[in-house]
């Protein structure tokens, strides 16, 4: 056998569709696609027909190879930039009732229960099924203040598979009694989830890199004092890991939090004067933002995660996509479980199109820039753009493969169907059923039976 072939984990061979960039997406048919045993891509072949396989596979075992019929294909895998796993129990609920409301009515009587790692393994092992089976091979998780759930979190993202940011949510003012945390435990237990984070991958001891990443997450500014901002600041400098937060969701919130900082030019300076804004952050939200505020996005490199379907749900307003795109900011997609109704990225892109459509009349967002925010875009917000997003030799393989004719889908295909019809099709009224496999790292998810 070649060293070639005996390197290989897997083969694909069929239709292969992902971005090449904002404004193109490339439809590969007879696309023969070779997969490392660190879950790589080693090899794009183009054009390749069936008869040709035999030749093409030689040394490779056959139950490597899987070969895809007319109504499947292939597409990198979803990339949510901002979902809170604590809220999924109520995911649907609560849509007529405003953000600051909502957060101390629904929110956090909820996440006050994951102070019981039992429980937080219930609700955590369904949140992360439900958001692999909808697609997404990569995500950023809010767990709750609670370091034992929050490592609970870990262990079942771990299990299941999953690519992850995974964040201990700090919370140490304006806060209820029952879900708030002092300075000092806040900073010890973020270090300690950091560090557990870091053990967990080191114990794997595999040569492909890791999943799971620990990421900083001040709720927002209002739950956080300068001091504890601060002290975040310096946590995520001393062990070079990613931020995440909220900003600018809505008109009530700005105000709120201004009155706590009254020396800061704007919100988002605030995340700025701590330490906790460069090209690692990843700012969900944006809705309400001053020129001065995307000036500054702009300058450190930050990324935005775009999170439409919240939006609308809790009415906090209409974010300006089109203006991040032209500004040349990262964006990507954010379900925010449970202010959006659905972990699906599917939904998201499809609120982010009605939402483009509302706010930009007439620059509205093609569907090559919402498939390029739901992959690509994603990517580059957690500064994995050369690991994964599309397929080019030498990134990770996170994928899914679809299948536009499974029985009992939301999906009809006629005869007049065409590879790019198909792949609208899934993309406008597709859902988990469609997702026929999910890959992560080149390895099938194991995401446990309902
Ligand atoms: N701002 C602060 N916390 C939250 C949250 O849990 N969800 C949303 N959508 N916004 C927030
Ligand atoms: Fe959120």
């Amino acid at each position: 056998m070649s060293s070639f072939a005996a390197s290989i984990s897997k083969v694909f061979h069929g239709t292969f569709i992902h971005s090449v960039s904002i404004n193109e997406i490339e439809f590969i048919e007879g696309g023969l696609l070779f997969i490392d045993i660190h879950g790589r891509i080693a090899r794009i072949l183009k054009g390749v027909q069936k008869t040709q396989l035999g030749n093409m596979l030689e040394g490779v075992d056959e139950e490597k190879v899987i070969i895809l019929n007319e109504n499947q294909f292939i597409i990198p895998g979803f990339i949510d930039t901002h979902i809170h796993a604590s809220q999924y129990s109520y995911c649907g609920n609560g849509h007529d009732i405003p953000l600051l409301e909502w957060l101390d009515t629904l929110t956090f009587p909820h996440e006050s229960k994951f102070k019981d790692p039992d429980y937080a393994r219930q609700i955590y092992s369904k949140a992360v099924a439900r958001s692999l089976r909808n697609g997404t091979t990569s995500a950023c998780w809010f767990a709750t203040i609670h370091l034992d759930a929050t490592k609970e979190l870990v262990r079942v993202i771990e299990e299941q598979g999953q690519r992850a940011y995974i964040g201990k949510v700090n919370m140490n003012q304006n806060s209820p009694d029952f879900l708030i945390e002092t300075t000092e435990s806040s900073v010890a237990d973020t270090r300690a989830f950091i560090e557990y984070v870091n053990a967990t991958n080191a114990h794997m001891g595999t040569e492909s890199k890791p999943l799971l990443t620990p990421i900083i997450t001040p709720r927002f500014a209002i739950s956080c004092t300068s001091d504890l901002l601060r002290e975040l600041g310096r946590l995520a400098a001393e062990y070079h890991v990613p931020i995440q937060s909220h900003l600018c969701e809505t008109s009530s919130e700005i105000d709120f939090t201004m009155s706590f900082f009254p020396n800061s030019v704007n919100y988002t300076a605030i995340y700025a004067e701590h330490g906790l804004l460069n090209r690692r952050s990843i700012m969900a939200h944006c809705v309400h933002m001053k020129d001065e505020e995307w000036a500054l996005m702009k300058d450190v490199d930050a990324g935005i995660s775009h999170c439409a379907n919240s939006n609308f749900n809790i009415k906090s307003g209409m974010a300006d996509v089109r203006k991040m795109i032209d500004l040349d900011l990262k964006v990507g997609l954010g379900t925010d479980v449970a202010g959006g109704y659905s972990s699906s990225v599917l939904e998201a892109l499809r609120c982010s199109r009605t939402c483009s459509i509302a706010r930009n009349p007439g620059k509205s967002l093609s569907i090559p820039e919402l498939f390029y925010l739901a992959t690509m875009g994603g990517a580059r917000v957690m500064e994995l753009g050369d690991t994964i997003g599309n397929f080019r030799v030498g990134k990770e393989f996170d994928a899914i493969l679809v299948n536009t004719s499974v029985k009992g889908s939301p999906l009809d295909i006629f005869a007049h169907d065409t590879v790019q019809t198909k792949f609208e099709k899934y993309l406008f009224v597709g859902d988990d059923r469609n997702n026929e496999r999910v890959y992560v790292q080149g390895k099938e998810v194991r995401v446990p039976e309902e």
